[in-house]
C-alpha cells in the first residue's frame, strides 16, 4: 500500500523512525511529510535515506516552485498515518488549516487518514484538544488513543505514544479493514431523478448527490467494486478505479439499470432523492405560454418505486439499505418503509435540518434485527463510514 507518514514536532518523533521501518518490512510503499518543529526531533535525512525518497518538508525550495509536490503526494497517497501528531496539528487539521507543507498535503488527499496524538497530559484532556479530535473523528479521521505511561516530563500519565509494535499492529489492522469488501459488489444510487416536461423543462429535487458519493466512497475504501448509479448531482463524481459510474436521468431509467446490476450485487444502498412523480406525458416540443394564460395542468402518474420492485426479489444474502428523507414523524415513517419495502436497514434522516447540499448529516438507522440507531451529527463522510461498517458486518457474517 502507498502510505505517506506525517510527522509533526513531538518527542515521540524517534518511534516514527521504527515505524517507518516497520511498515517497510512489510512491503508498504512509504513517503514521508515532516513539520519544521518534527525536525527539531529528528532529521529529514533519516527519514530520507529509510524511504529512498526526499521529505517533503517545505513547498518553497528551488525544485518545487515549478511544481505542485503537495497535490502530487495527496494523489498518489493511498493511506496518510500522522505519527506523532501534536496538539497543534490536531487543532489545524479540525479548522481545515493549510498553513505549511503538512498541513497543506493533509488538506489535498482524499486516503483514509490515521492519526497518533502524542502529547502532555494536560493538553491531551484539554478541551480544547478533546473538541478538536472529536471534530476529526466526525470528520473520519481513526484516532489511536495515547497510551497511559511515562511521559517525557518525568510522571506517568495518558498522552505517552503507543510503542511502534502496538501502532504497526492497529495500522495493519486499519488497513485490513480497508480491504474487507474486497470482491464484494455493492451498487449505491446518488443525486435526484429528473422528469421531463418538455425538452426544456423538468420536474426535479434539492439533492446533491453528496450522501450517496460519499457512501460509494466508504464502499471503495473498503475494497468493494462499486456501481455508482447517479441521476442528476451537483457535486464532481469521485474518481477511484473501484468505482463504476452509470448517468441515468429519470426514475425508469434508474429502475432499468439498478435491475441490471442488482442480481449480481452483495448490496444496494439506494440514497437518490427518487421522483415520485412524472408528467403523464412529456411534450416532444418547448411548450409555449400564451398571451391570456394563467394557469398550466400538468396531469402526473407515479412513478415505480425502485427500492421496493427490486427488493421483493431479493435472494438470501443480498442486503437492500434505503434511506428514509422525512420532514414529520420520521422513525414512524421510517419504520413502515422498512417494512413496506422489503428493506434491511433504511437510513431516516430529518430534512427540515438544512441537509440538501450540507456537507453534514444526522441520521438514526433503523434495521429489521435492532433497535433504531440515532447517530451524533457528523460529516456525511462519517456517515457513509457508519453504514458501509454495518454492511460490511452484515456481509462478513452471513
Ligand atoms: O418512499 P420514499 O421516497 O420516502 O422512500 C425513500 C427510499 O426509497 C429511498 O431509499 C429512495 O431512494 C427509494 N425510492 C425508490 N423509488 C421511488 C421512491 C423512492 O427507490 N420511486
Amino acid at each position: 500500500m502507498r502510505i505517506t507518514v506525517y510527522l509533526t514536532g513531538g518527542v515521540a518523533c524517534y518511534k516514527a523512525v521504527e515505524l517507518v521501518r516497520g511498515l517497510e518490512k512489510v512491503g508498504h510503499e512509504i513517503r514521508i511529510v515532516m513539520t519544521k518543529n518534527a525536525e527539531k526531533f529528528v532529521g529529514p535525512s533519516t527519514l530520507a535515506s529509510l524511504t529512498k525518497y526526499p521529505v517533503l518538508d517545505d513547498l518553497w525550495t528551488k525544485e518545487n516552485q515549478a511544481s505542485v509536490p503537495h497535490v502530487h503526494l495527496a494523489r498518489w497517497t493511498e493511506l496518510a498515518l500522522i505519527v506523532p501528531a501534536t496538539a497543534d496539528f490536531v487543532a489545524k487539521i479540525a479548522n481545515g488549516i493549510a498553513d505549511d507543507a503538512a498541513t497543506t498535503t493533509l488538506l489535498a488527499t482524499k486516503a483514509p487518514k490515521l492519526i497518533v496524538p502524542a502529547m502532555n497530559d494536560q493538553m491531551w484532556n484539554n478541551p480544547a484538544t478533546q473538541r478538536n479530535l472529536s471534530t476529526i473523528e466526525g470528520d473520519g479521521v481513526k484516532v489511536m488513543e495515547p497510551a497511559v505511561g511515562m511521559l517525557a516530563e518525568g510522571y506517568a500519565a495518558k498522552g505517552r505514544m503507543p510503542e511502534p509494535e502496538e501502532i504497526l499492529t492497529w495500522t495493519n489492522e486499519q488497513i485490513k479493514q480497508t480491504k474487507r469488501l474486497n470482491g464484494k459488489k455493492i451498487i449505491v444510487t446518488a443525486g435526484g431523478t429528473l422528469e421531463a416536461i418538455d425538452p426544456v423543462r423538468f420536474i426535479g429535487n434539492r439533492s446533491s448527490g453528496k450522501m450517496g458519493i460519499a457512501v460509494a466512497e466508504a464502499a471503495a475504501n473498503s475494497g468493494a467494486q462499486v456501481t455508482l448509479i447517479y441521476a442528476n448531482i451537483t457535486v464532481p463524481l469521485p474518481k477511484k478505479p473501484l468505482i463504476k459510474p452509470v448517468h441515468v436521468e429519470s426514475t425508469e431509467d434508474m429502475l432499468q439499470v439498478v435491475e441490471k446490476y442488482f442480481t449480481a450485487c452483495d448490496a444496494l444502498i439506494m440514497v437518490a432523492a427518487v421522483a415520485d412523480w412524472r408528467v403523464k406525458k412529456a411534450a416532444d416540443h418547448k411548450i409555449k405560454k400564451q398571451a391570456d394564460q394563467n394557469t398550466l395542468k400538468l396531469s402526473l402518474v407515479k412513478t415505480p418505486d425502485i427500492l421496493k420492485t427490486v427488493a421483493k426479489n431479493k435472494k438470501s444474502g443480498q442486503l437492500v439499505m434505503g434511506f428514509a428523507a422525512e420532514t414529520d414523524e420520521l422513525l414512524q415513517n421510517a419504520e413502515k418503509k422498512l417494512r413496506e419495502k422489503n428493506a434491511d436497514y433504511i437510513v431516516a434522516n430529518n430534512v427540515n435540518q438544512n441537509v440538501f447540499g450540507n456537507d453534514q448529516n444526522q441520521v438514526t438507522i433503523l434495521s429489521r434485527k435492532t433497535a433504531p440507531k440515532k447517530l451524533k451529527r457528523m460529516s456525511k463522510s462519517a456517515v457513509a463510514d457508519h453504514l458501509i461498517d454495518i454492511i460490511a458486518k452484515n456481509l462478513l457474517n452471513k
